[in-house]
């Protein structure tokens, strides 16, 4: 009875509807997503309590209703049971939880008593939540500028729009190397990469899939791509590396996966271990020039270093130098100093003498690899220190000489009294420069006496001491004597007083004095008066 009531009631109130208007709903479509509850607001505004208000849904041809709102209470489809209710203020209808079934059209009537029936008729979709974005790749692996990677974006959920991050960074399509392409119906998203680049997907890389109400991201995704090497670099060792030292080349490239490194010595393959080349206790013929090439498997690139040159010498040590065996003598002999090392080319020898830079000469003449030192003929200046010093690439070592070269004695000098009194005691020194030392003698007027030493003294003169004294110094290295001769004469007790000032003498002194003094005085006197004429007062 109430359903029939009902139907003719729906159907006079539609055609009333039609005649009146449908504007009672704005214009839809409604959107709302499964399972959540989706409430129908009306445009209506009531100044009175309405009358009555039908919610009813088209199922296909059918008008189906939902609800029936009157003073008398809601009456709800059994369908509908638990799932609606409509507020009695402005007549919304809310429905929920949505199935999918509640997509399609409703229909809205509403009755007052004073302004009549409205209608209204709007279009419910109901969207499958986004759920389930995948990624996945058309390869697991990828090589720089080789490989063109399709990513597959998929997603559940209904009306769904597309778009890739490369981190935060929104992936635009350049219709070239990269493009993107939507599949509605599968809900999918594709994005091609050709000839994709190390930087394509560092990312990660994340596909967003969104519809009016959702928004869902994916999960980060990577894919490794194989890149490189960029560039090798070999690093430089010093230009000059001594023998018997441990020389590492280490090696380094830019490459994922890491590349393969392989060192050359002149072209030829090295063994090595891992990223470093090392050569302990590096011989001379180890020298040459040396590369390291990097290899990446995946992209099957090499790269190689440039070519670094290795110049391995031995230190030079064991420095020494000889000199003449014999003993030289000043003017007549040859010196000859030879500077070797027992181990390493030594390219510069330079040598000093006591310090200071040795300075060659007509006499004294290195030769041209600085090898030796002639000195023709030695000289007593040639005595001292002679150091050379020996340098290459590597090291400096040096040895030291000293040279004796044995000379004079050189004219002798004689000191001492030439005359003295009885008593009084005499000295006299007789000296020559020689090397050895000499050796002194002396004679007296002519007869050999038993000094020997430089001195030849006298504690108390005697008359019989006066006469020629003549010293003898002589080397015995050299074999040469110098000779010189002193006289001395022995007076009178008081003969030498004679010497002092005469009483005449004295008296001459203290007159020149007083004629001195006297001139001072006059010249002083002269000056005042002088000043006095010239005043003005
Ligand atoms: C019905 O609508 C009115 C006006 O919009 C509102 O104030 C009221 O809270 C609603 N009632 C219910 C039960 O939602
Ligand atoms: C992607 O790469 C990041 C960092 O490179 C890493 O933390 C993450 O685990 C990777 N994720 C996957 C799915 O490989
Ligand atoms: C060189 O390496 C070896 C081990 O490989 C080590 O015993 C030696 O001390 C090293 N020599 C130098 C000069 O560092
Ligand atoms: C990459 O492409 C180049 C040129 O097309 C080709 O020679 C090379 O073999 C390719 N590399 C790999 C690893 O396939
Ligand atoms: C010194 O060396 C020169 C040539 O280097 C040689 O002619 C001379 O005989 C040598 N003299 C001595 C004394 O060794
Ligand atoms: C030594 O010679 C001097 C002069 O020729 C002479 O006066 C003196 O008497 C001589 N003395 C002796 C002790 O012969
Ligand atoms: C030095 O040379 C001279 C002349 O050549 C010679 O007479 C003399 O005996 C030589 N002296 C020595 C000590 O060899």
């Amino acid at each position: 009875m109430d359903l029939l009531n009902m139907k003719s009631l729906l159907f006079l109130l539609s055609l009333i509807g039609c005649c009146a208007g449908q504007d009672a709903l704005p214009e839809g479509p409604v959107d709302a997503v499964l399972g959540r509850h989706v409430t129908f607001k009306t445009q209506i505004n009531l100044k009175e309590p309405f009358v009555a208000v039908v919610w009813s849904f088209y199922d296909r041809t059918e008008l189906v209703p939902i609800v029936t709102v009157t003073s008398a209470g809601d009456k709800v489809a059994d369908d509908y049971k638990g799932r609606v209710s409509v507020n009695r203020t402005n007549g919304f209808l809310t429905l929920g939880p949505l199935e999918a079934k509640d997509s399609g059209d409703y229909s809205f009537v509403v009755v007052t008593a004073s302004e009549g029936t409205k209608t209204g008729e709007t279009k419910l979709r109901v969207l499958e939540p986004v759920s389930a974005l995948t990624i996945t790749s058309s390869l697991s692996e990828a090589i720089e500028h080789n490989s063109t990677v399709v990513l597959t974006c998929s997603a559940k959920g209904s009306f769904l729009r597309f778009s890739w991050t490369n981190g935060t960074a929104p992936i635009v399509a350049d219709g070239k190397r990269l493009t993107l392409t939507e599949d509605q119906e599968a809900s999918t998203s594709k994005l091609t990469i050709n000839e994709v680049l190390r930087s394509d997907l560092m990312g990660p890389i994340y596909c967003i899939a969104a519809n009016k109400l959702e928004t869902e991201r994916s999960a980060p995704f990577n894919l490794s791509v194989s890149y490189g090497p960029d560039w090798t670099i070999i690093t430089p060792p010093p230009m000059f590396v001594k023998m018997g030292s441990n020389l590492t080349l280490p090696c380094s490239s830019v490459s994922t996966p890491p590349a393969t490194l392989t060192w050359y010595h002149d072209g030829a393959m090295v063994k090595s271990a891992d990223g470093v080349l090392t050569l302990s206790d590096i011989q001379v013929a180890q020298s040459g020039k040396y590369h390291c090439v990097a290899f990446n498997p995946k992209t099957l690139r090499y790269v190689s270093s440039v070519e670094v040159p290795v110049t391995v010498l031995e230190a030079i040590s064991g420095s020494k130098i000889s000199g003449p065996a014999e003993t030289l003598i000043a003017g007549n002999h040859t010196a000859n100093l030879s500077c070797q090392a027992t181990a390493g080319n030594v390219t510069t020898r330079v040598w000093t003498k006591d310090a200071a830079p040795l300075t060659p000469s007509a006499r004294v003449v290195v030769s041209e690899d600085g090898g030796t030192v002639t000195i023709t003929p030695v000289q007593k200046e040639d005595n001292g220190e002679y150091k050379c010093q020996l340098t290459n690439k590597i090291n400096t070592d040096s040895a030291t000489y000293r040279m004796v070269v044995n000379f004079g004695p050189e004219p002798v000098t004689l000191t001492g009294e030439d005359e003295v009194e009885v008593k009084d005691p005499v000295s006299i020194k007789c000296s020559a420069v020689s090397f050895p030392p000499a050796n002194y003698t002396w004679k007296f007027n002519g007869t050999m006496t038993a000094v020997t030493t430089p001195v030849y003294a006298i504690p108390n003169a005697v008359y019989k001491n006066t006469g020629t004294y003549t010293c003898e110094a002589h080397n015995a290295v050299t074999g040469l004597t110098a000779m010189g001769s002193h006289n001395l004469a022995v007076r009178e007790e008081g003969a030498l007083d004679e010497e002092g000032l005469s009483d005449g003498a004295i008296a001459g002194i203290i007159i020149a004095v007083l004629i001195a003094l006297a001139a001072a005085i006059a010249a002083v006197m002269y000056c005042r008066r002088k000043q006095t004429i010239e005043s003005p007062y």
